[in-house]
């Protein structure tokens, strides 16, 4: 019994690896996090361009349906964030294709590197956007 307990203490004063609550969130995990959930979030968009696909190969029909859709503004914001994700996932890619050559792991750049993904994934989405919307304008005009 007091074997056991002493085994305890023991196992107490070792040196623990340090929770979550220790650490204050950085821009690298961060960004590990939105990778996977955008990751995931793809899974979905993907079944939605396939939806929109088959739809095209049923008929005139489906397709004004789909379309329609995802015309409304819930489905414009779903497109939306489809884009931002889709683009922030590869740029994500990229930078972990770049790590993968075993560059970029100073503290610095490891920040730089997220930043401008985050920066880029952003502009891009917007300028996407911004060019849908004004043909949009243009074709209605
Ligand atoms: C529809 C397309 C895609 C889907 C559904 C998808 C899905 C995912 C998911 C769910 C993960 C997370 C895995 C995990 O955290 O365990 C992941 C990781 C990853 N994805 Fe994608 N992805 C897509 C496109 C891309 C593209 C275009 C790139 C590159 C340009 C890319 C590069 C990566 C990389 C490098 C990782 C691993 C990151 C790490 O080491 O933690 N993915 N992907």
């Amino acid at each position: 019994m007091a074997e056991a307990s002493a085994k305890r203490g023991s196992q107490a004063e070792r040196p623990l690896s340090p929770h979550l609550q220790i650490y204050s969130m950085t821009i690298s995990m961060a960004m590990s996090i939105v990778h996977r959930i955008t990751g995931a979030a793809l899974y979905v968009g993907t079944l939605l361009v396939v939806w929109l696909l088959a739809a095209a190969a049923s008929g005139p029909e489906q397709f004004d349906f789909v379309t329609g859709l995802l015309g409304t503004w819930p489905g414009q914001i779903v497109l939306f964030g489809y884009t931002w994700a889709l683009l922030h996932h590869a740029l994500g890619g990229i930078r972990y294709f770049i790590w993968d050559t075993g560059r970029g792991y100073t503290i610095p750049m490891i920040d730089r590197l997220c930043w401008i993904t985050l920066a880029l994934s952003a502009a891009g989405t917007i300028l996407i956007w911004g060019y849908v919307l004004l043909s949009w304008g243009g074709a209605a005009s």
